[in-house]
């Protein structure tokens, strides 16, 4: 079976196809709004700190499981132990619950891409366009299936001709776009103001919550936790150099991240006059103040455009991986055709997509312990799924398989030069803050702390 497994073409090509996952939504948005509400540059710190120890050693370790075993996350973890097969299960979920919902996100992305390509970017930027347009039952749903469409072609396409082809040219592509905004953004007067609030250090905004948002963030953003690095890894090379692909792709998540706050942060203060308020707007940022904060600009429609196609190619090269994640699981367990599995894959997203689109419109009354449906699987995947699927792997990892079979695996191709690092990050430190994390976020679910 594993004789037949595709694999990426080269170390470059896994390379890009990861960091394509890792760089998505999460990166652009979220990112900079969790910076600017941590305090700044402390945020940034204790991010790059956490990225570079906790985000390599479990990076390094789902993609050594995945090369190791050549299969995706249910199938590696049995061939592991027989006893952890659940753990694959537990991470498999993962990916089904958020596909849909990111492809309803991707969805308004595509909506509002073409707002803008086609010249009509000052209607976007009216009060109530985004409210009305995620209440309305058809039109949602119609952009969700055409994003969900365009993420099956690449998927259909196989991992090297699709996925590491899609990956070589919109990742590229997004590092130019993401510049070129940049640079029109610290144009603007009185920009540099919004840069010293990104990037100065302000202590009195941290706290042990600075660490927690900032770890939450973290696993989201580098795609762990979810079976995405065991897939990809199952396709990579065994003699390619793993630790040196993860520290690139660590790399590219955080590069991008900090420069989408470089757009965002300075363009939202100039618009609002230095108001911190306009940036803590959460998921509306994107879709109802930066429209604004791009009419505003001069060539505004022209940088609208090119963000909303940036964030189209950050999204979409995301969602690739959630649904390749998907579909490598039905193939390996049901030994299924790709195309078939793709197409159900593909039918299932769509369907299971529509009550989160319908969430904001017709189905407005349902509320999950006071959630949207959206926000529900949102959170139900990242603040609880996840740091579970995390812990779990690490009390494996760290207390029964031993972090010697992972090394062993990384050593096979390259000198594992933090060895040392990723045994104690996986054997003690880090289930010790993901249990942290997971008390915090289900206590704030509850209302008794707030994050
Ligand atoms: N890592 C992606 C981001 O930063 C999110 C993502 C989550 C991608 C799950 C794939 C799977 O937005």
């Amino acid at each position: 079976m594993s004789n037949e497994r595709s694999s990426f073409s080269n170390r470059i090509g896994f390379v890009l196809a990861a960091a394509g996952s890792a760089v998505g939504l999460g990166n652009i948005w979220r990112f900079p709004y969790l910076a600017a509400k941590y305090g700044g540059g402390i945020f940034l710190l204790v991010y790059v700190i956490l990225a570079v120890t906790f985000g390599f050693a479990l990076m390094v370790t789902e993609i050594a499981i995945g090369r190791k075993t050549g299969l995706s996350a249910i199938e590696a973890y049995k061939k592991l132990d027989k006893r952890f097969s659940f753990i694959g299960v537990l991470s498999t979920i993962v990916p089904i619950i958020i596909f849909p919902y990111y492809c309803v996100i991707g969805g308004w992305v595509v909506k509002y891409f073409v707002t803008f390509l086609t010249g009509q970017g000052l209607a976007a930027a009216g009060g109530e366009y985004f409210n009305n347009f995620i209440a309305q039952p058809i039109s949602p749903v119609l952009w969700l299936t055409v994003y969900v469409v365009l993420t099956s072609l690449v998927v259909m396409c196989g991992v090297e001709k699709g996925i590491e082809k899609a990956s070589r040219i919109m990742m590229p592509v997004l590092v130019v776009l993401a510049l070129v905004i940049v640079v029109f953004v610290l144009c603007m007067p009185g920009a540099w103001e919004g840069v010293k609030y990104y990037i100065t250090p302000n202590f009195k905004d941290f706290s042990v919550t600075t660490v927690l948002a900032a770890m939450g963030q973290m696993f989201y953003s580098m795609s762990l936790a979810m079976g995405i690095m065991i897939t990809y890894g199952s396709y990579m090379k065994k003699d390619d150099n793993l630790e040196t692909s993860v520290h690139q792709i660590e790399l590219f998540d955080t590069g991008i991240a900090v420069l989408a706050g470089l757009m965002i942060v300075p363009a939202v203060f100039v618009f609002s006059g230095g108001d911190k308020a306009a940036l803590s707007a959460g998921p509306g940022l994107m879709f109802i103040t930066l429209p604004k904060v791009f009419e505003s600009m001069p060539m505004g429609g022209f940088v609208g455009a090119v963000f909303f196609l940036l964030v189209l190619f950050a999204a979409l090269t995301s969602s690739i991986s959630l649904m390749e994640t998907i579909v490598s699981i039905l193939q390996d367990k049901l030994h299924w055709k790709r195309m078939t599995t793709c197409l159900i894959v593909m039918f299932g997203a769509i369907l299971i997509g529509v009550p989160s689109s319908l969430g904001f419109g017709v189905w407005d009354c349902v509320s999950i312990f006071g959630m949207s449906i959206l926000d529900f699987f949102d959170f139900l995947s990242n603040s609880v799924l996840m740091p579970i699927v995390a812990l779990l792997t690490c009390i494996f990892v760290g207390w029964v398989l031993k972090t010697k079979v992972i090394a062993d695996e990384v050593k096979s191709s390259a000198p594992f030069r933090l060895e040392k690092l990723h045994h104690v990050v996986i054997r003690y430190i880090a289930p010790f803050f993901l249990i942290a994390i997971l008390v915090s976020s289900i206590l704030s679910a509850m209302g008794w702390i707030s994050i």
